[in-house]
């Protein structure tokens, strides 16, 4: 994209992390999914307010997936659009035709590309060269769409604060990365307990660490990091693409299970959080993921709430910059009364 769209606002919009945001704008977001949240349980019906009318988009999957591709295909319904789901390989994406020949082909039929990959690499081939929004649904590399969930389920509770301590305990792996990268947009205290030889993507980490926004820290002893933490975070040991490591990890992260006793280290009201899909006996106990501190299928519903608000920053942004006005006016004639 040249400088001088980029300059005049006609740059499109896509989603591939969260380096070019800033903190301003994810509460903008959040908020705005605060609405899309309430909206949708005040009125189930989905007839009144369709700000994605007349707007498809295409969903490529190149790894399993159920939470996401559910939520990105309700969310789009439910606000007036539709979506197609196309398959990695049946597509042959980077092998029946080019990345590049894909990403401007689904440019001319949709209004946006929502991609679940390997390699991030080719994300960003697809964001080059497509015309319209692109969406990371999860990459090797990262998944932004889970982590601005699961900030955002802790923002709604009133629990994100500067001095938030969030632990995640396992892999340094897509979910730990954007993690990592959300650190370098807002300030909390992120804290990645993980065995020696998994540690995050170095790039990742130092970019967010040279923003001096966040307290990151990579410790080996899963005691030590969950001391005083007010959120406990895991995920799968072995992710997607990385099967055949399975019988290794199951060995070398058995110390990092979140059980009970794990749990007992943390501040007595910490909540317990997972992407899912999640392995009871595994990467958490059965006791703690259905216990009462565990958050997880909050955030879970809340990966619909935040991609229907983010697919209207990024398709209908009149209706979302309508809203903020809206919002900023309705606040400062409050404070005026008040
Ligand atoms: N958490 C998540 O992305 O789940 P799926 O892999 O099922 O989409
Ligand atoms: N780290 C996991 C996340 C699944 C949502 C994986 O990539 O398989």
């Amino acid at each position: 994209m040249d400088a001088a769209k980029i300059k005049q606002g006609l740059a499109k919009r896509d989603f591939l992390g969260f380096t070019h945001l800033d903190a301003a704008k994810i509460i903008e977001l959040f908020d705005y999914s605060l609405f899309i949240k309430k909206q949708r349980k005040e009125s189930p019906s989905v007839s009144g307010f369709l700000p994605l009318r007349d707007k498809t988009v295409a969903m490529i999957f190149s790894k399993p997936s159920l939470r996401t591709r559910v939520s990105f295909e309700l969310g789009i319904h439910e606000l007036g659009g539709y979506a197609i789901s196309l398959d990695g390989q049946s597509i042959g994406l980077g092998s029946r035709e080019s990345v590049e020949d894909v990403a401007r082909l689904l440019s001319r039929y949709n209004d946006a590309i929502v991609a679940r990959l390997h390699e991030h690499a080719v994300i960003e081939e697809i964001a080059e060269h497509a015309s319209i929004p692109v969406v990371n649904a999860l990459t090797d590399l990262s998944h932004p769409c889970q982590v601005l969930a699961d900030a955002f389920t802790l923002y709604e509770r009133s629990l994100w604060h500067e001095t938030v301590k969030v632990v995640f305990v396992g892999d340094g792996n897509n979910v730990a990365n954007s993690w990592i990268e959300l650190a370098g947009v807002l300030p909390f205290h992120f804290v990645l307990a993980c065995p020696e030889g998994y540690t995050p993507d170095h790039k990742v980490l130092d970019a967010a660490r040279e923003k001096g926004i966040s307290r990151i820290e990579i410790l080996h002893d899963p005691v030590e990091a969950v001391t005083d933490a007010d959120v406990l975070y895991t995920d799968v040991w072995t992710s997607m693409g990385r099967e055949e490591e399975k019988e290794e990890r199951l060995k070398i992260f058995s110390p990092f299970q979140i059980n009970s006793t794990l749990l007992a280290k943390a501040k007595p009201a910490a909540v317990v959080m997972h992407c899912m899909p999640a392995h009871r006996g595994q990467e958490i106990s059965a006791e703690v993921m259905d216990g009462p501190q565990s958050i997880i299928l909050d955030e879970a519903e809340n990966r619909l709430h935040v991609q229907k608000a983010l697919l209207v920053k990024l398709l209908n942004h009149d209706q979302y910059r309508k809203f903020h006005l809206t919002h900023r006016l309705r606040n400062a004639s409050r404070k005026i009364k008040a």
